[in-house]
């Protein structure tokens, strides 16, 4: 394209003294990102002993803060990062929407003060690549002021019907992008969907078996079995192939029916299975049952591991359990492994599931 950055300018720095661009986004375990209110001392004081229980805590500035809280909330973010060793936890942000009063300040008050602490900024509702570009700069701007070692990594929100039709080039937009996550809340609004929940199915959505056949007539009055559909499959998938073709990581997003830990355990469980990294937590119960999900089943990694063994080189077929197994299917179970070779290394209870199976 004419006029557009050489593919060399990628990863030079956008300021004079911001640190230079990472070539590779660090494959870091996020099973959950736990979001926590840093305007509410009683959840504030919570936030030291989840270190280490969760891979991800996130301060939140956006949604769900009110409005008469947002200063308070940036201050708490700022007090907390302070105050807490985070030791293997990961501490993100979400900030507010690049439209609003308040995302100037977010970031020219956190990225000083506790940009050394923080490993990702969140974006809400990015609508392109113009959104990352102009995140991007300033964050080099403030990182160069601050004299910071490590880029601050940005992972955006995919919540409206614009940010759906630009994924792929928000995902390639800048050598700081992290990841992705869904959110359905403010996607279905954007999108006009008749929805009225945060994320999860709608038993109004839906497949029918076809009606039964009498004397040649069909009784659509009869008894027929229906299925829930995903409302969620289609962006999902959508995310996950723009993440993986630049090399950056898809989220699930929240799901807000915090008592319905069934339900919540399938949708992280379809987003797993379709390639996504991690979910969001709104409650401690969420993080249990994302740690659970986001992490491959023992059964799962001791049979990659058998088809790693079997398949020696890499190359041509074997026979295993009457199943062939080739390069392709060698190379699923190697994520696989590669998963939970990760997870073990933060994870000592996994490792010691894993290394059972081993044995
Ligand atoms: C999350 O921010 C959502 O809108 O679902
Ligand atoms: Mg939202």
């Amino acid at each position: 394209m004419s006029g557009s950055r050489s593919a060399k300018d990628f990863f030079r720095p956008l300021a004079v003294g911001a640190p230079t661009p990472l070539t590779e986004i660090p494959a870091r375990p996020s099973r959950a990102i736990h979001f926590f209110d840093p305007s509410n001392p009683k959840m504030a004081a919570k936030v030291p002993d989840m270190v280490g229980t969760v891979d991800v805590l996130l301060g939140n500035l956006e949604d769900a803060i009110k409005a008469d809280n947002k200063v308070a909330a940036r201050d708490g973010l700022v007090k907390i990062a302070q105050e807490t060793d985070f030791g293997p936890t990961q501490l993100w942000t979400r900030v507010n929407a690049l439209d609003s009063p308040w995302v100037l300040d977010d970031l020219t008050t956190l990225v000083p003060q506790i940009g050394d602490k923080l490993d990702v900024v969140m974006v809400p509702k990015v609508q392109g690549a113009e959104d990352i570009h102009y995140v991007d700069r300033l964050l080099a701007q403030l990182e160069a002021r601050a004299g910071l070692q490590k880029p601050v990594l940005v992972h955006a929100i995919l919540e409206t019907a614009r940010g759906v039709a630009n994924v792929e080039e928000i995902c390639g937009a800048s050598p700081r992008m992290q990841g992705v996550s869904l959110g359905p809340a403010d996607l279905a609004a954007d999108r006009r969907m008749k929805t009225t929940r945060v994320g999860g199915g709608h038993p109004g959505y839906l497949v029918r078996e076809d009606p039964p056949s009498e004397n040649g007539v069909a009784n659509i009055e009869a008894s027929r079995a229906t299925y829930q559909q995903d409302l969620w499959h289609y962006t999902i998938a959508r995310m996950v192939d723009a993440c993986a073709m630049h090399g950056i990581y898809p989220y699930y997003g929240p799901f807000g029916d915090i008592a319905d830990v069934v339900a919540c355990e399938d949708q992280f469980r379809n987003a797993y299975l379709l390639g996504c990294v991690g979910a969001w937590s709104l409650h401690p119960k969420q993080v249990t049952i994302a740690n659970r999900v986001f992490s491959p089943s023992v059964a799962d990694v001791a049979h990659a591991r058998r088809v790693v063994a079997a398949m020696g080189d890499g190359t041509g077929a074997v026979m295993l359990d009457g199943k062939m197994e080739d390069d392709a299917s060698l190379k699923q179970c190697l994520v696989m492994v590669e998963l939970a070779e990760q997870l073990a290394a933060i994870d000592p209870e996994l490792k010691k599931q894993y290394d059972e199976v081993e044995a």
